[in-house]
This record gives C-alpha cells, sequence and structure tokens, in this order.
C-alpha cells in the first residue's frame, strides 16, 4: 500500500472544501500533523463557493482544537465556551436561519436546560428499551425489501432507513411523508454537496427552504395531534409540562427539525461506515459475528469512534481566557474536531485500529461530557445494534462491491452511496 500523501502544517487548510474530498488517509495524517505541531491552530472562516441573496458577513476565523484533551476541557466548561453564539457552524449563522435551526443544540442555559429537561425522558434507556420490539420489526422490514434483489445502495436502502423509520415513527410523521423527510434532512447537512444542492442553485436558500419544508409538517402535525393526541412523541412534547412548563409551537418545530437532522444522518453514516470497516476488517468481523450479543457493547462504540459521523461543534469563547498554553479572547470562535480527538494517540492505544474489543473507549463521537452530549445516544447504539444483529441473522453473507461514495462535507463524515451485494443465504 502507497503511504497516504501528507501535508506539511502550513499547507494544511481545513476551510478548503478540496481538503474534505481528499482520501480518508490523507485526512487522518493531517489531522496527525495538527495534534503534533499546531494543536489549537487558527484558519481564516471558509468561503461559499456559490453566490447567495442571503448575506453573510464576513468572519474573524476560528481555532481548530484537535487534541482529545481539550475537546474534553471545552465541553465541560459551557461557561466559558457557549453553544448560543450565532449556532454550532463556523461561519455564523444568518439571522434568518434561528428560526428553523435555533433548537437546544444553538442554546445555552437557562434556556438550554429546561428544554432538555422537557425532551429528555423520551431519550433515556427505560423509553429506548421500550422501542426495541419497533426497531427490531423496523430493521425486519428494510431487509426483506432488499434480501430477494441479490444487491442494493447500502446506504440509501438499509443504514438510512433505520434511523428515518425509527425517528418518524417515534414524532408519528406518516410514512407518506418519509422521502420529504430524507431529502430535506439530506439537503441541510450536505453543506451543499451537488447531489442534493444542484449546481448553480443557492445553496443557503435551498438550506432556508428545507428547513422551512420540515418547520411545515411539524406544525400540520402538531395542530393535528393539539386535537388528537396518542401515544407519539409530539402528542407527549405537545402536552409535557416540566414545572409548568411547556413546549411553544416554534420550540417544538425546531427541536423536531434538530431531532431529523441529527438522529438520521448520524445513525446512518454510522451504519454504513461500519459495513465498509468491517469488509476492510474481516478478522474483526468474523470476531463479532461468532459471539454477537458479547461483543456488540464495544463493538457499537468503535463503530462510532471510527466513524465520527459528526466531524466538529462549534463553541464561542465568553471571556478571555487560557486552554493548554494558548490564549483566547473573548468572542474567539472554537472549533471541536471530533474525528481528530478520537484518532488521539494520547488517549487511544493503536488509534489507526479497527478494535470492536476495544475497552476502554473514551470517544467523543457523540460529543465530549457536557451539557449538550448527545441527547440520541441510547438510542443510536441500540439501533446500530440491532441492525447488525438482524443482518448478521438473515444476510450473514452481506458486503461491499465498490468503494463508499462519500459526502462533500467538512461537518458529516458521510457515505452517500454504497453499493453492496447480499444473498440471504
Ligand atoms: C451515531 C449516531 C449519532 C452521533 C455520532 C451523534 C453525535 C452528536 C454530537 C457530536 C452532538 C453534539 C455534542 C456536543 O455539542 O457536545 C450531538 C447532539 C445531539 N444529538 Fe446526536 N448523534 C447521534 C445520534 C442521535 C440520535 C439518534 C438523535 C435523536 C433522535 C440525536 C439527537 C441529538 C440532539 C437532540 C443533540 C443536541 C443535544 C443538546 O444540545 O443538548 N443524535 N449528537
Amino acid at each position: 500500500m502507497t503511504a497516504p500523501k501528507t501535508l506539511g502544517v502550513e499547507e494544511i487548510d481545513l476551510s478548503d472544501l478540496a481538503f474534505w474530498t481528499e482520501p480518508w488517509p490523507m485526512r487522518e495524517a493531517a489531522f496527525h500533523t495538527l495534534r503534533n505541531e499546531r494543536p489549537i491552530a487558527y484558519f481564516r472562516e471558509p468561503e461559499f463557493e456559490a453566490e447567495s441573496i442571503i448575506e453573510v458577513p464576513p468572519g474573524p476565523g476560528y481555532f481548530a482544537i484537535t487534541r482529545h484533551a481539550d475537546v474534553v476541557e471545552i465541553s465541560r466548561h459551557p461557561e466559558l465556551y457557549c453553544s448560543g453564539q450565532s449556532g454550532s457552524t463556523i461561519v455564523d449563522m444568518p439571522q434568518e436561519f434561528l428560526e428553523f435551526f435555533g433548537s437546544m443544540i444553538n442554546m445555552d442555559d437557562p434556556r438550554h436546560s429546561r428544554l432538555r429537561r422537557i425532551v429528555s425522558a423520551a431519550f433515556n434507556p427505560r423509553m429506548v428499551k421500550s422501542v426495541e420490539e419497533s426497531i427490531q420489526s423496523a430493521a425486519d422490514d428494510i431487509i426483506d425489501k432488499v434480501r430477494d434483489r441479490g444487491e442494493c445502495d447500502f446506504v440509501t436502502e438499509v443504514a438510512a432507513r433505520l434511523p428515518l423509520k425509527v425517528i418518524c415513527d417515534m414524532m408519528g410523521v406518516p410514512e407518506s411523508d418519509y422521502d420529504l423527510v430524507f431529502n430535506r434532512s439530506n439537503v441541510i447537512l450536505s453543506m451543499g454537496d451537488p447531489e442534493y444542492v444542484p449546481e448553480g442553485d443557492d445553496p443557503l436558500m435551498a438550506f432556508l427552504n428545507a428547513g422551512n419544508d420540515l418547520a411545515q409538517l411539524m406544525q400540520e402535525l402538531a395542530a393535528f395531534r393539539a386535537d388528537h393526541p396518542t401515544d407519539d412523541l409530539t402528542s407527549d412534547l405537545l402536552h409535557a409540562n416540566v414545572d409548568g412548563e411547556s413546549l411553544s409551537h416554534t420550540e417544538l418545530a425546531s427541536f423536531f427539525i434538530l431531532l431529523l437532522v441529527a438522529g438520521n444522518e448520524t445513525t446512518r453514516n454510522a451504519i454504513s461506515h461500519a459495513l465498509w470497516a468491517l469488509d476492510q476488517h474481516p478478522d474483526q468481523r468474523s470476531k463479532w459475528m461468532a459471539d454477537f450479543e458479547a461483543v456488540a457493547p464495544t463493538a457499537v462504540e468503535e463503530i462510532v469512534r471510527w466513524a465520527s459521523p459528526v466531524i466538529f461543534m462549534r463553541r464561542t469563547v465568553t471571556q478571555d481566557t487560557e486552554l493548554s498554553g494558548h490564549s483566547f479572547s473573548e468572542g474567539d470562535k472554537v472549533i471541536l474536531f471530533y474525528n481528530s480527538a478520537n484518532r488521539d494517540e494520547d488517549v487511544f492505544e493503536d488509534p489507526q485500529r479497527f478494535d470492536l474489543l476495544r475497552n476502554p473507549n473514551p470517544h467523543v463521537g457523540f460529543g465530549a461530557a457536557g451539557p449538550h452530549f448527545c441527547l440520541g445516544a441510547h438510542l443510536a447504539r441500540r439501533e446500530i445494534t440491532v441492525m447488525y444483529r438482524e443482518l448478521f441473522r438473515r444476510v450473514p453473507d452481506i458486503h461491499s462491491t465498490s468503494e463508499p461514495v462519500r459526502l462533500r462535507s467538512n461537518f458529516i463524515n458521510g457515505i452517500k452511496h454504497l453499493p453492496c451485494a447480499l444473498s440471504g443465504a
């Protein structure tokens, strides 16, 4: 195998979209260099390639945080590194966006904890256990649809279908709207990948319109559920009352968008990366298949570490402060690169080894400990486990037949397509 092209520290430009289309090994090598030579590195803001009618004023640039210890430290100090200033994207979110994309991920206390308190009951391990059966039957249906065909696109027909169905069922979205949800969440997280936002279209308008479509879907659903409550999450949230508080319709719509986007793209990519990784590491696959239940708990964590589906989250510095010898000023943007923290040699032994038995595995794929730690982590773990349990049981020979087609994004480590073959024998 040829060694990946290595960039010198001065040549690395995380703001250049072309960097994110380079082969994975080259990307890994660049983050290795950053961790070792410039763990808190300054970059100018990324520029949009396409014109937009929505004005985005030029920003001050950002600091890329690439070491595990620094990502952990920033995540647990929201009073110094906040989330509520101009969104969790690198470029400040234009005002127009905050209505749809202003949910808890972009909030600080006391609003954040209030919202999180209201919604968290639906995502605790007990609740997730209670939907295990429906996750199982959803996985079965998905496999039924592709089993006899002998081949399929693993991403769009298998991996993406499970989180989509689970989250839509939880919220009470009818099956006829699944494709709308799938398409709009692709647009929101694609960051202008030409497959989802065609060349020449205004990417910011596409983003805004996608948010608008999802908000409208939620508003219709909420209006119906207000009069016809059932046992879905939408009904619960509409009537949720914690210490006399409940969600307003606007809060409900933006929470719904966050859930759809956060819950779909991430879990889908973890499941897709897993198939590719298992194919590249047949020894690991055999180990897991030989004793599925015993290996599953560590396997799932390793899949999330390996895939790091969410590449980064942003925080903004609230007051002058210091971290690992670096002085930050109020207003500085810090970008937590989870993909890099998850390969940090100071924390993970042989981090480039895919090891389903890795233990301990203090990865930050779901974020590091702190108020914003992934709300859906238990659910995602269940979905990944159930999907692979069913795949190994019903189509044990499933394997990819060509290289993954990757999403062009600096935010989601996405696989758009992964052709696979399966016989069900
Ligand atoms: C493998 C799958 C997943 C990964 C890798 C993932 C990753 C993340 C990350 C990195 C964060 C930000 C943490 C931070 O800023 O400190 C986050 C937050 C969040 N995730 Fe996930 N996630 C996954 C699945 C899900 C699912 C299935 C749901 C819900 C259905 C979900 C809902 C959320 C929500 C609501 C937040 C915001 C929490 C807050 O701000 O308090 N995620 N997730």
